[in-house]
Formats: structure tokens, C-alpha cells, sequence
């Protein structure tokens, strides 16, 4: 008996926190539209590095880091000076200024 009052709140608590993982899920087909719209596509593949590094590698960069998310927004809304095999150039500036497509568009590029 005592078991069972604790097992049932227990279980609500997983589920619940489960739940709330879901809720964030991606929407990848948004992203993914958002992605190729900008032509990010031609500088970063899946799990190739071109002009730029593959998907795969910046989810591990900023998979560990608390701010891993914001760090990927900046580094696609703010220009900032990147190095390409072939010198230094500004990168591009996603035309969106829509905060949750930008946030997706991150949480999908941390989910590759
Ligand atoms: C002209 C080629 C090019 C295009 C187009 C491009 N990128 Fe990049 N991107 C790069 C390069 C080069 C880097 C820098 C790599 C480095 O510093 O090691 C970079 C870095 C990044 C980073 C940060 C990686 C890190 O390690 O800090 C993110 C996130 C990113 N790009 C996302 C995007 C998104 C989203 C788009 C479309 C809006 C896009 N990129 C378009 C070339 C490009």
C-alpha cells in the first residue's frame, strides 16, 4: 500500500517532465524550410563540413553548453566575423526576426 502512494506520484512526476520535453519539440519541417530559404544549406550540410561546419559538428559544440542555444542564434542574427577555408568574411544574417522561428531553427541545428 504505502509503495503504491509513493509509485503513483512518482510516475506523474516522470511522466510530466517527459511531457514538457515533448512540448519542445522542433518542428523540423520549419526549420529545415527556414534553412534552405536563407541558403544556409550551402555552406553547412548535415554531417559534412563545407564553407562551413556540418550541422552534426555545431550540435556538439553546443550540445554541453547552458547558453548553447542563444550562442547559435547569435552566431546566425548577428553577423559576426567567421573564418571560411579561405580567409574571413562576415556571415550571413538569417532574414528572420521572428524570435520563435529563430529559436526552432537553433533547437533543430542542436538536435542534428
Ligand atoms: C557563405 C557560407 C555560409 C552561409 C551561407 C552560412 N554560414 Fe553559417 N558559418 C559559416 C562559416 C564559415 C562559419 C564559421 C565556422 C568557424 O568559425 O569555425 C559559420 C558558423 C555558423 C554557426 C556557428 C558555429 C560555431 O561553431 O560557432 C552557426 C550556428 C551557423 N553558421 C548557422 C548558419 C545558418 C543558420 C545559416 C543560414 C542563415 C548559415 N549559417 C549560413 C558559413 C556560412
Amino acid at each position: 500500500m504505502k509503495l503504491t502512494k509513493l509509485a503513483v506520484p512518482l510516475a506523474i512526476a516522470a511522466l510530466a517532465g517527459f511531457s514538457t520535453h515533448t512540448m519542445a519539440a522542433v518542428d523540423a519541417d520549419a526549420a529545415q524550410a527556414l534553412f534552405k530559404k536563407n541558403k544556409c544549406n550551402t555552406c553547412h550540410s548535415p554531417d559534412q563540413a563545407k564553407k562551413g561546419p556540418s550541422l552534426k559538428s555545431i550540435a556538439a559544440k553546443y550540445k554541453p553548453k547552458a547558453d548553447g542555444q542563444a550562442a547559435i542564434i547569435k552566431a546566425f542574427t548577428t553577423g559576426p566575423k567567421v573564418k571560411t577555408p579561405d580567409g574571413e568574411e562576415e556571415h550571413k544574417i538569417l532574414d528572420s526576426k521572428d524570435a520563435g522561428a529563430q529559436k526552432n531553427l537553433a533547437d533543430w541545428i542542436l538536435a542534428q
